[in-house]
């Protein structure tokens, strides 16, 4: 049997086996923290309005997504540094994806490369780019992105200029692999405009996605410039403090989107609740960033796999329990404000653990 039984479990696992420094890098955010978790507090605000007496002996939470059969509506979520928490770093969790049956994004920082990454696990992947170069060199890095077989670009554009990650900051401590973009290349990253976005979708006919989208005008914008996946983002609280959560941030983007390209939202999914709000409130999957460092700290691919499978199991019970069979009859119906618990933290919602467990 495995030694994880519940998510909790990842945790209390990641925290023993990460050193001071790697933990603060996965766990922090930027400056006071706020945004991060303003996240926890805006999941924590919705509650649950089931309904009862439908037949709910069969639930499927699958989902398609960019024409791929997803076992779950959860998305990898591109983590920078990501071998910092597993020495097979992102090809571990190209493996757990392909095993479990759903897709990765891979980030543009991290080992093994995106070329290495590609075949990995079998599974589709998109690919998340920094603009660490000119035009020429973004044109000649996507070239190889469709080359390689990635479904899908991802281009983040919440990190146009490095924020202050305090903790980071008050322990000197630095990824090692972070270090020759932070030094040289961030001027390319803060010079991406829409005039970025109208080039690649000029240029290239991958899929492209836009992370980082907060507000119905971004939306829109990037809808109306052909942008083929609108994902609301504030990466995890890392990039600009005091900004709201994604959960509040997703109803405005999905009016504004009306339909028209898939929305992703990610920023404190936790749990198999958390990921039923945010497709309640009109997203068409989520992505998970903390939860699957936390997972492969812990437990490298297998833990990964385990992860998913737990999160799995936890949407499709909270489904039943809420009278859904398929992801389809998630509506806004379901779920209303409701007053916050104690102050939410980045891991509030493992409650057992602030009890001696
Ligand atoms: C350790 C770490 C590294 C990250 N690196 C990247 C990155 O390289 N590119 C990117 O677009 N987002 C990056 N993110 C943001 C995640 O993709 C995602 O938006 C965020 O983690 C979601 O919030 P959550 O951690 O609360 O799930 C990173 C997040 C973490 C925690």
């Amino acid at each position: 049997m495995s030694e994880f039984l519940s998510l909790h479990d990842f945790v209390k696992a990641a925290r023993r086996r990460l050193a001071q420094g790697e933990w603060d890098y996965l766990t922090g955010a930027a400056e006071t923290e706020t945004t991060l978790r303003r996240n926890r507090m805006g999941l924590d605000m919705l509650a649950f309005r089931p309904r009862v007496l439908n037949d709910v002996s069969e639930v499927t939470a699958s989902t398609t997504f960019l024409g791929q059969q997803l076992r779950i509506p959860v998305l990898l979520a591109p983590l920078g540094s990501i071998q910092l928490f597993d020495g097979d770093g992102a090809a571990a969790v190209a493996r757990a994806a392909g095993e479990f049956g759903t897709m990765m994004i891979l980030s543009s920082v991290c080992l093994p490369d995106f070329e290495e990454v590609a075949p990995i696990g079998g599974g589709p992947k998109m690919y998340q780019l920094y603009l660490y170069g000119d035009w020429d060199w973004m044109d000649d890095l996507v070239d190889r992105t469709v080359k390689a077989g990635y479904a899908a670009l991802c281009l983040t554009a919440d990190t146009q200029v490095y924020s202050r990650r305090e903790r980071d900051i008050a322990k000197r401590w630095v990824p090692r692999y972070a270090i020759r973009t932070v030094a040289t290349d961030i001027v390319h990253q803060s010079r991406m405009s829409w005039a970025t976005v109208d080039h690649l979708k000029k240029t290239f006919s991958i899929p492209l996605a836009i992370k980082g989208i907060n507000t119905a005008e971004d939306a829109r914008r990037a809808v109306d410039a052909g942008v083929d996946i609108i994902y609301v983002s504030n990466h995890g609280g890392r990039q600009l403090d005091h900004g709201r959560a994604c959960i509040d941030s997703l109803p405005e983007v999905v009016s504004a989107v009306n339909r028209q390209v898939p929305v992703v939202v990610d920023g404190g999914i936790m749990r198999g609740t958390d990921v039923l709000k945010a497709l309640c409130l009109g997203a068409d999957a989520v992505g998970i960033g903390r939860l699957e460092g936390l997972a492969l700290a812990a437990g490298g691919e297998a833990g990964v796999l385990r992860m998913l499978e737990l999160l799995e199991s936890e949407v499709r019970i909270n489904m039943a329990l809420m009278g859904v069979r398929s992801l389809a009859e998630l509506d806004p119906s379901l779920v209303v404000p409701a007053a916050p618990l104690p102050a939410p933290h980045v891991l509030s919602a493992f409650p057992l653990l602030d009890q001696g467990y």
